[in-house]
């Protein structure tokens, strides 16, 4: 049996317009996906998640045929837990040259599912590095972080950027442009998060985002725009500059409701924030629903979310200083 975890990640600055090759700064939380692999006698692939933030279920199929098992939970669900740890393992097969693998993995989270924490990405940087491992292999962190982007790359039909994946195998704070992918020096940033209980769809929001660029010159402005603002927040970051961090979030936030992917929970969550003093607050990830991030070195922030309609959780979120974690 292995068992690694691996964590969630907030964006300060970037999400959206890193899918047009611009930077963005993620920064990885102590929020975790948990994922334990045996290898079984056979080739086939039973994924238990017990604790996605849904309903627990558990399916068993062939890896090797396209049999979809009858199971009544939704279906984002089962490709969350399905689609990703099929192509992980996968991606085990290939970099093992072990093509006959099967496992029973076991999947426990405390990211809630799309809502912009990096739950997908989590859950395979830790399935692809305890699977590798259960066949005695071990990856180094570059080549996981490929091998989960890969991942990620197949299953949202080539939507994805590196972004969730390296920032959840490495750890800390990082840069993401293109295919360059580096560490930040980071100070420990006063993070809290707002949830409202949703998930927004990144597919159909990366896609409104490709048809507006496309449609107005100003769109295709607003993304570099946010590059810009990106190169900035990485010059404030260094600075350990928490005001200016603040207000180039807050401008960041603006850019994404330009770009119609804010919602009307984002926007009261990140209202309540401000109000309550946060230095600055944004969307997190994707967007249509899921997560906000402020600053804010106080408990107000926290308290403020907890109180707020539409909010159904807040917490602090340390950042995690370390990405994949190898627990057995
Ligand atoms: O909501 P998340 O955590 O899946 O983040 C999506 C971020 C996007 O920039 C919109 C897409 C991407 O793959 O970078």
């Amino acid at each position: 049996m292995t068992v690694s975890s691996a964590p969630g990640k907030v964006y300060l600055f970037g999400e959206h317009a890193v899918v047009y090759g611009e930077p963005a700064v993620p920064c990885a939380i102590e929020r975790r996906a948990r994922v334990t692999v045996n290898r079984r006698e056979d080739d086939r692939l039973r994924v238990q998640a017990d604790d996605l933030s849904l309903d627990g279920f558990t399916v068993e199929y062939g890896g090797t045929t396209d049999a979809r098992p009858d199971v009544d939970v939704p279906e984002n669900l089962i490709e969350a837990a399905m689609g990703y740890v099929d192509e992980a393992i996968e991606q085990v097969r290939d970099v093992t040259g072990d093509r006959d693998a099967g496992f029973d993995v076991t999947i426990e989270s405390d990211i809630p599912l799309g809502a912009g924490l990096g739950s997908s990405a989590a859950v395979v940087v830790a399935a692809i590095d305890a699977a590798t491992r259960e066949l005695g292999v071990s990856l180094e962190t570059d080549e996981l972080a490929e091998r989960a982007y890969r991942t990620e790359h197949a299953v949202q039909s080539g939507q994805a950027s590196r972004a969730d994946t390296f920032c959840s195998a490495t750890g800390g704070a990082v840069r993401v442009e293109g295919e360059d992918c580096r560490a930040l020096e980071a100070p420990d940033l006063p993070l809290v998060v707002g949830f409202d209980g949703g998930a927004g769809d990144t597919g159909e929001l990366v896609g409104g985002v490709r048809g507006l660029r496309e449609q107005y010159d100003f769109a295709a402005d607003t993304v570099a725009s946010i590059g810009d603002l990106v190169r900035q927040g990485e010059r404030a970051l260094a600075a350990n500059d928490i005001d200016e961090l603040g207000r180039l979030m807050n401008f960041n936030h603006g850019l994404l409701s330009a770009l119609g992917v804010s919602a009307r929970s984002l926007d009261s969550m990140v209202w309540a924030a401000r109000d309550a003093g946060a230095t600055g607050a944004k969307l997190t990830g994707a967007g249509g629903g899921g997560c906000i991030v402020a600053l804010d070195s106080t408990d107000a922030t926290e308290t403020a979310l907890s109180f707020t309609p539409g909010c159904v959780e807040s917490f602090r979120a340390e950042l995690a200083t370390e990405g994949v974690k190898r627990l057995q």
